[in-house]
């Protein structure tokens, strides 16, 4: 039987792990996958993590099955922290743990294929990799909308709202609730609540990708896409993920908040995901989720968590402003200034396929073909030789 397979190529973002992992070289820079990185370059476990495992350990008394929707608690405390306090016993809303924002993703394309077989799912032009392959291997149809302007390099908004507007009414809108990945580049609150007008309007689904809670703006800032949706929406659903402001990433974190018109409505769409889970992994696993859990429901834990975010957030930003500074100086007459402009992990260089490729080939700079960096790679060490490695190659 395996013999009728075809091997395929390696992920395009997940081999660059190992791609950079295996260069000898010593001034090598990572800008590949999307993981939080500090001033020495490393992903430490976060404090705040370290010491809700320590309580869990002490704490905790039995490993016994929790069913389909995980962790309860997870759930309420994800659920408060996207929604705020509309998400307190809200019956429109059902929570569901699921294993990352990916698994989150996947549930929600069987509850789309059971609920409305027929309608598309329009995702950003360009999104995040793996999005077409993860939905579409699901077997959700989708489209395109156009979100960015490689010229400009800003959002095509005018356009995109003039496509929100064509969608027909019923189908589904893929959002990036903040840090838009691969762009780096989000909508301003004006223009969110215009977007959520037109969606309201129209009558369209919105399906919110929230992978980057508190890495934009803030936690409660970073809401509000969500928050306005909720407002004027019957239905929506919500794909969060605690991998990066949990630094979670191994740990398979995630939730999947589905919003239905009525209380009614809602109970039935917990019983449908929780058999789409049941028939497919059975139940999420609880490690990831019982910390998250501990910590956002802990005044201590929480503050400090808090503060850890809020350093990652803040050194985020000081990168870009950081490399477009020192691109400034080491390619005049090239514009870079966009990087300053972007949230969050990434931001395309905006530099060719080529030109991709020699950074990697010629100086162990790593980044997506697309020439989409994870700005969280750049250090106040390694910012010289990216600089100028970036300048030879334009
Ligand atoms: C990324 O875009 O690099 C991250 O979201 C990691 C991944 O799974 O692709």
């Amino acid at each position: 039987m395996f013999e009728n397979l075809k091997a395929l190529p390696p992920d395009a973002i997940l081999r660059l792990i190992a791609e950079h992992q295996n260069d000898p070289r010593e001034h090598k820079v990572d800008l590949g996958v999307g993981v939080y990185r500090n001033e020495q370059g490393r992903t430490p476990v976060l404090d705040s993590v370290k010491r809700a495992e320590r309580r869990l350990l002490e704490e905790q008394e039995t490993k016994a099955y929790l069913g389909s929707g995980g962790n309860p608690r997870f759930n309420d405390s994800m659920q408060l922290l996207m929604f705020g306090d509309a998400g307190t016993a809200n019956d429109r809303i059902v929570t569901l743990q699921t294993p990352g924002g990916s698994g989150s993703l996947r549930v929600a394309a069987g509850l789309i294929l059971r609920a409305k077989p027929g309608a598309s799912v329009w995702t950003s032009e360009p999104t995040w990799a793996n999005h077409v392959p993860l939905l579409g291997g699901a077997g959700v149809n989708l489209e395109v909308y156009p979100y960015y302007d490689e010229g400009s390099r800003s959002i095509r908004y005018g356009d995109m709202l003039d496509a929100l507007n064509k969608i027909p009414a019923g189908d589904i809108v893929l959002l990036h609730g903040c840090c838009h990945n691969p762009t780096g580049m989000d909508p301003d609150p004006g223009q969110w609540r215009e977007i959520a007008e037109v969606i309201a309007s129209r009558r369209l689904l919105p399906f919110i990708d929230f992978a980057y809670q508190g890495f934009s703006a803030g936690l409660q800032e970073d809401a509000l896409p969500v928050r306005l949706l909720l407002d004027r929406v019957p239905e929506m659903i919500v794909s969060s993920s605690c991998s990066k402001n949990f630094g979670l990433y191994r740990e398979r974190v995630g939730s999947l908040s589905l919003v239905s018109e009525t209380a009614s409505t809602a109970a039935v769409v917990r019983s449908q995901a929780y058999n789409i889970v049941r028939t497919m992994y059975s139940m999420p696993p609880d490690h990831g989720a019982a910390i998250v859990a501990a910590i956002l429901n802990d005044a201590k834990l929480r503050n400090e968590w808090l503060e850890e975010l809020e350093a990652m957030r803040i050194r985020l930003k000081g990168m870009r402003e950081l490399l477009a500074t020192a691109l400034r100086e080491k390619a005049p007459g090239h514009d870079f200034s966009h990087i300053e402009r972007g949230r969050g992990m990434f931001s395309f260089l905006g530099i060719s396929a080529e030109q991709v490729s020699r950074l990697k080939s010629e100086f162990g700079v790593y980044m997506v073909d697309s020439s989409r960096i994870n700005v969280a790679g750049i250090t106040k060490n390694n910012i010289d030789y990216l600089g100028e490695s970036i300048a030879k190659v334009l």
